[in-house]
């Protein structure tokens, strides 16, 4: 089921979330419906603060094909690195800017079978699971903007970024 994404302001966005003791089935049909709801949206990541969910749940998924990472209660143990780069929230509809995050992570976690994970992200993975764990603290992207980049704008910088990126090779 496609679920209503809460948008700015809104309490829940702002709250810390509760960690998850027993994974039930209510909570998978969550991540089913924020599976969902993601897709439907063309997210790349979803956090369920933003569905009315007070629970420490994210989901990451950067392309169909790709993995997909379905994260209870996770936190990031181990951080390097830094990297300025644009980003969105399905949260702040046409709101885009730059944020620092780390480029390398690590982030422990359960996935829905229950088992304990330990995932080594780099580079756009890492920047999608710091935004969304950020989500499970009441952070919002734009909280740590540099450089709010208009919508107009937005082909121009990643045009701009691509080619610093390959005068650097
Ligand atoms: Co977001």
């Amino acid at each position: 089921m496609i679920l209503t994404i809460i948008e700015e302001p809104a309490d829940i966005l702002r709250q810390k979330t509760q960690d998850i003791a027993e994974i039930t089935p209510d909570i998978l049909q969550l991540m089913d419906d924020m599976y969902e709801t993601m897709k439907h949206s063309d997210g790349v990541g979803i956090a369920a603060p933003q569905v009315n969910e007070n629970v420490s749940v994210a989901l990451v998924q950067l392309d169909d094909e790709d993995e997909l990472f379905e994260m209870i209660n996770p936190v990031i143990t181990e951080v390097e690195g830094s990297d300025i780069f644009v980003e969105g929230c399905l949260s702040i509809p046409h709101v885009f800017g730059t944020v620092d995050r780390k480029t390398r992570i690590v982030v422990e976690y359960y996935n829905r079978q229950g088992e304990f994970i330990r995932l080594e992200a780099y580079d756009y993975l890492a920047r999608a699971i710091q935004h969304e764990i950020d989500h499970l603290n009441g952070v919002l992207f734009t909280d740590k903007m540099i450089e709010e980049i208009k919508e107009e704008d937005l082909e121009s910088y990643y045009e701009k970024y691509e080619s610093e990126m390959n005068a650097d090779d």
